[in-house]
């Protein structure tokens, strides 16, 4: 394979997707997204992007747009209910890792991701719904669609999240799991809180026996915030349908939010924050998770590869779902990119092997992140090291490991 005469097929139009279609485009490789929404996905209100996902749009050319539109912020504190910060979590830093942490709309970002690949004029087809693979040979992939359409392209990528359809040409049996919890938010104006002056924001109130109460900024001037608690759902997995219900059950989540209020040990400002919901802004996020997985890329001909959420959806507590699509996404333009100096097969293994590798460890810093929202859990628990995630340099890591093929 050369890279010169590749085309590259991505399904789902959602943050890898489009990461990965302005990457390729860097790389002067061609592709096509097709998205089988009539529009795009927007779910969640705002997410958190640190340094490591922040570099990668950068170089892709949309950090400077999309720093501009949202809340740019350095540490998340955790605190007792009597406000003793017990620890601070950094979530970025210009002098250190180069990058304020942001947190931003996700409708924004995808909005600015989108306007950037208009640009490049890469094409981008909603309402086109991957059903399956018709055949993979040493020349390409032929695929097909919901309606009976058919395409042809040198190399298919599921971007299609953590429900892919892509995945099951690899792991036809696989189901993500269920893990118990959901995060329930909502999202209130910060004058409602009426914080003590100079409170920091975003913060963790860790509380002994209800679950942990999250405080975090949106909007660039930061004059709303996002109010959440997980919640941990007694049974068996919920079906479609009752997660339907729960989902379109506003005043479940709204009071679930408040039970908080009537624990006088939560400060005042918590109280306000729950004192009026509005219950358009209630958000049900089940955490689903994808286990490991043996293989990313399919062994034969390596024309069918997943990434993102398809590929590892993870529990969100260090935030980190959309910051490791990301970095997926850049690192296997990259290599793509590289297709007529390395073999294809190797360059996906080495990818595939780095990529989980980090994804592990990010598994690991979600276990210690969960463990401070343990009351009491304080007592030998390791500090926060966060330069390997944060600092990584993927564009020399894949050239070092190509030069290395090379000679
Ligand atoms: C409520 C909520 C809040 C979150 N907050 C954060 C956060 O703050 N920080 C963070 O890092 N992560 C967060 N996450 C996780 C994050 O959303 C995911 O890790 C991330 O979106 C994964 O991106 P993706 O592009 O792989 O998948 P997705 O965003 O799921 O995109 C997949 C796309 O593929 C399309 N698609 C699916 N099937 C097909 C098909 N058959 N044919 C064509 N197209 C298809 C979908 O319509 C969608 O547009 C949150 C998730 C949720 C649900
Ligand atoms: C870019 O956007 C314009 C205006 O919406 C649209 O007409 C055009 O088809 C888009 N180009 C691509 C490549 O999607
Ligand atoms: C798939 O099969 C069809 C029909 O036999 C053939 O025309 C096409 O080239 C094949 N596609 C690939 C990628 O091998």
């Amino acid at each position: 394979m050369s890279s010169s005469n590749l085309n590259v097929a991505i399904i789902g139009s959602g943050l890898a997707g489009l990461c990965l279609a302005l990457a390729l485009h860097q790389q002067g490789i061609s592709c096509t997204v097709y998205e089988s929404r009539a529009s795009p996905l927007n779910i969640g209100g705002a997410v958190m992007l640190s340094p490591n996902a922040l570099r990668v749009l950068d170089a892709l050319g949309v950090y400077s747009t999309v720093k501009q539109q949202g809340h740019n912020f350095d540490t998340l504190h955790f605190r007792d209910t009597a406000g003793t910060l017990l620890e601070e979590y950094e979530f970025g830093s210009k002098d250190k890792y180069g990058y304020q942490g942001l947190r931003i709309f996700r409708t924004v970002l995808i909005d600015s991701l989108m306007s950037a690949l208009n640009k490049t004029g890469v094409p981008l087809h909603f309402g086109r719904k991957f059903s399956h693979v018709v055949n993979e040979s040493a020349d390409g992939v032929t695929f097909q669609f919901a309606d009976g359409t058919t395409e042809t392209a040198s190399i298919l990528v599921g971007a299609d999240g953590i429900h892919s359809t892509v995945r099951k040409y690899l792991h036809p049996d696989l189901v993500p799991a269920f893990t118990g919890m959901t995060g329930i938010t909502a999202a209130v104006p910060t004058a409602q809180l009426q914080l003590p002056e100079g409170y920091h924001i975003p913060v963790t109130i860790v509380h002994p026996t209800h679950s942990a109460f999250v405080i975090a900024p949106q909007q660039p001037d930061g004059s709303q915030v996002l109010i959440g608690r997980q919640r941990r759902l007694e049974g068996p997995e919920p079906s479609r349908e009752a997660w339907d219900a729960l989902i379109a059950d506003k005043a479940s989540s709204i009071s679930f939010l408040r039970a908080v209020a009537s624990d006088a040990s939560f400060p005042q400002f918590v109280r306000n924050a729950v004192s009026e919901i509005n219950p358009e802004t209630i958000n049900v996020w089940p955490f689903y998770i994808v286990p490991r997985l043996d293989k990313w890329a399919s062994e034969r001909h390596h024309r069918v590869l997943i990434l993102g959420d398809a590929a590892h959806a993870i529990p969100p507590s260090a935030g980190q779902g959309i910051n490791q699509a990301f970095e997926d996404s850049y690192m296997l333009a990259l290599l793509v990119g590289c297709a007529g100096k390395v073999n294809v097969g190797d360059a996906l293994q080495f990818w595939q092997t780095y990529r989980q590798e980090r994804v592990d460890r990010v598994l690991a810093l979600n276990k210690q992140i969960d463990l401070r929202r343990i009351p009491g859990a304080g007592a030998g628990r390791e500090p926060f090291n966060l330069g390997w995630l944060y600092e990584q340099d993927f564009k020399k890591d894949v050239e070092e490991w190509v030069a290395s093929r090379v000679d």
